[in-house]
Order: structure tokens, then sequence, then C-alpha cells
């Protein structure tokens, strides 16, 4: 694993989004895996920016999302379609058609699931995927336990999760008790992933990434098998690490 520390939030995003930026010019139909959350926002922010000022084009991007909430559909405003539409996709030439997320109201979940897995083969693959990363070291909504052999399914949000995205929410009663996520075998199916961590609360995660052993109970340590992994992290996120 590659690591490249930035000085701070700032710093990380402007630098993911360089690196994404280069690769979308370099190939401009390219398959983005995208996630949701505090930690990209600023390199959305940033693609933005180069989209106005620069002209990079979306209009034959595709992208993919790793995860929704169970029980929300796409126009509420907690949804993680709503989330990627007004924080990215509104602001870019993407078509709407390209953009694809689970989706967290779909009648049956398990032709869901299976839905969502074909469509990443359908893809033949995502090229670039970014990912942020949980306190317990979850990625895409693959909690502690989750075997490194799964595919897109269902998943019962671990309670310090559905406390952490509260912060979204009115009230904690109100964040779903699930989600729909790619597994972490679809995960590692990507050509190249981009993990982001900025922040102190993230360094004892990034620590027992990069110090600790490849085990299930920490499921990004799942990205140690991956040829291809580069963690783009701040000073706070990476104080632990040497
Ligand atoms: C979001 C996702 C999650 C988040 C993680 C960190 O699509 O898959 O794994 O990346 O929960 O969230 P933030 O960035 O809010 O700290």
């Amino acid at each position: 694993m590659k690591i490249i520390r930035t000085a701070n939030y700032e710093d990380m995003s402007q630098k993911a989004a360089q690196l994404m930026i280069d690769k979308i010019r370099q190939q401009p139909d390219m398959t983005l895996g995208l996630a949701t959350g505090s930690t990209p926002k600023g390199v959305y922010a940033e693609l933005i920016k180069d989209h106005n000022k620069n002209g990079t084009s979306y209009k034959k991007i595709t992208t993919i999302n790793l995860d929704e909430y169970i029980g929300l559909t796409p126009s509420d405003h907690n949804s993680y379609r709503h989330f990627m539409n007004s924080e990215l996709f509104d602001h870019l030439d993407i078509l709407a058609e390209n953009t694809h997320l689970p989706n967290g109201a779909a009648e049956d979940m398990f032709k869901e699931c299976e839905r969502y897995e074909q469509l990443i083969k359908d893809l033949v693959d995502i090229d670039l995927q970014l990912l942020g990363i949980g306190r317990n070291g979850h990625i895409g909504f693959n909690e502690p336990g989750t075997s490194f052999k799964s595919r897109t399914h269902v998943v019962d949000l671990a309670e310090s999760t559905r406390k952490a995205n509260a912060r979204f929410f009115n009230f904690i009663e109100d964040v779903p008790a699930q989600a729909i996520t790619m597994g972490i075998a679809s995960i590692l199916d990507s050509r190249e992933i981009i993990l982001l961590a900025s922040g102190s609360a993230k360094a004892e995660a990034i620590k027992q990434l990069i110090y600790g052993e490849t085990n299930e109970k920490f499921p990004a340590s799942a990205l140690k098998l991956h040829p291809n992994v580069t963690i783009i992290a701040d000073e706070e996120a990476l104080s632990l690490v040497n």
C-alpha cells in the first residue's frame, strides 16, 4: 500500500482530486467507484471546481456507489442517492443514467443485490474505487466480521456506525438499521483503490490498517490483499503512524 501524507483535509482533498482528474483525462470513459460520508465531500468539491474551470468532462464516465440505506427512497434527503446528486452529480456534465447506487427502496432486496453485482460485472469492473474508513475499520458498510469473499449484500448496521451517522439525522432512531453494500470481494475487484482518511478520530483505524493483521475482524485489512491501493490521509489521521 502506498501512503500519501497530507497537511490537512484540504490538502488531502486536492491531492486525491488531482489523481482522479489525471486519470479521468487519460481515460474519459472510465468507471469510478464512489463513496459518501464526510470524508470525500472535499474531493467532490474539487472535482466540481476543476470541471467548471478546466472543463474536465464526465459525459462518458460511469459511476457506481458503494452503498445505500435500506428504507430510504432516492428523494429522501438522507439517502445516499440524494447526497451524491447534491454533492457531485448535479454539478457535472455526467449523464444521470450513468450514475448508479443500490436501490434502498427495492421491493426484493435479494434481487437488488444480484442486480447490483451483475451491474459491476457488466461494467467490466471498477477502474478506480474511492473509499472512506469507519472507526471500526468498516469499508462500504462491511462491518467487522464480514467475509472477505462477500459480494453485494444486506447488512445490519453496527450501533457504533448508526451513532456515527446520526449527525445527519434528526434523531438516532431515524438512522436506518440496515443497508445494502458492495461486499469486500466486490470492492477488491476494482483495478485501483484510493482510501481517504482525515482527522484524529480515524488515527487508530489507520494505525491498525497499516500495522495490524489481515483479518476479517478488521474489514479494511482486506485492502492489503490488493496490489494497487493508495492511502491519502492527513497528519491527524496518520498521527499514530511513523
Ligand atoms: C460511505 C461508506 C462508509 C464511509 C465511512 C466513513 O459510502 O461506505 O464506509 O466511508 O463510514 O465515513 P465518514 O467519511 O463520514 O467518516
